[in-house]
């Protein structure tokens, strides 16, 4: 898979894929992340990528045309399956989401910033537009990390055990039982017997009434879905 990412501040969106499983991820080719730094698409001296808006009002909006040349030449050397614009108005990113897009070749995630994009990018360019939450963040860059990092995990042969990713909280819309790790007793800390009893259905159906019991509690709006 590859994602091109478009912003302003490319500089923030390195160190996630610097470290740890995206860093592994990508050394083992499985995914490639291009990071593309709107000012280069710009064509005046002072590298400008916003205004003010029209009609007046605070705040800079995003200029169409360094977006467009962007775009135009990442679509004239591929074929990409969305265009992706990171916005606190988008839909909401889910897990179901996330795996739908880690299916995709290629996908293009333009980061928002300042009041925004002028809304003809979003008319003519964008295909999908995401959300990691209700609420406001500086730019879309760190929204574009987390979004990025949700679909490459799920991608097969990025995580060691290819079914942890099915076992993850929110896959069947159940939160992940609790695990438990050496040693067995910690300062008179037991860990639940069933665990170390080598039962292993008994262990599966434990696991299966703990996902119930904790998404009942915790999250009892997974349950009402569908
Ligand atoms: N840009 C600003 N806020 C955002 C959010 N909550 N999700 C995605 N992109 C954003």
């Amino acid at each position: 898979m590859r994602i091109d990412i478009i912003t302003v501040v490319p500089d923030i969106l390195r160190s996630p894929f610097e470290a740890s499983i995206l860093q592994r991820a990508i050394k083992k080719g499985l995914v490639e992340i291009h990071l593309h730094n709107l000012r280069d698409y710009t064509t005046d001296n002072y590298k400008q990528v916003d205004d003010y808006q029209f009609g007046g009002g605070a705040g800079m909006v995003m200029m169409i045309e360094p977006i467009d040349k962007c775009i135009t030449k990442l679509k004239s050397e591929r074929e990409y399956q969305e265009v992706i614009y990171m916005t606190p108005d988008g839909d909401r990113l889910q897990q179901k989401m996330a795996n739908r897009l880690s299916m995709h070749e290629n996908i293009i995630i333009l980061c928002g910033h300042y009041k925004g994009v002028d809304q003809r990018v979003r008319d003519k360019f964008i295909t999908k537009e995401i959300s990691i939450g209700d609420y406001v963040l500086s730019g879309g860059e760190l929204g574009a990390a987390v979004l990025c990092d949700s679909i490459i995990r799920l991608i097969p042969g990025v995580l060691g055990n290819e079914t942890s990713a099915l076992t993850d909280s929110f896959q069947d819309n159940l939160l992940a039982p609790p695990v438990y790790t050496r040693p067995a007793e910690y300062k008179g800390w037991e860990v639940p017997e069933i665990l170390t009893s080598g039962n292993f259905p008994k262990i599966e159906e434990w696991r299966e009434n703990e996902a119930y019991e904790r998404t009942k509690r915790l999250r009892p709006d997974l349950l009402e879905d569908e």
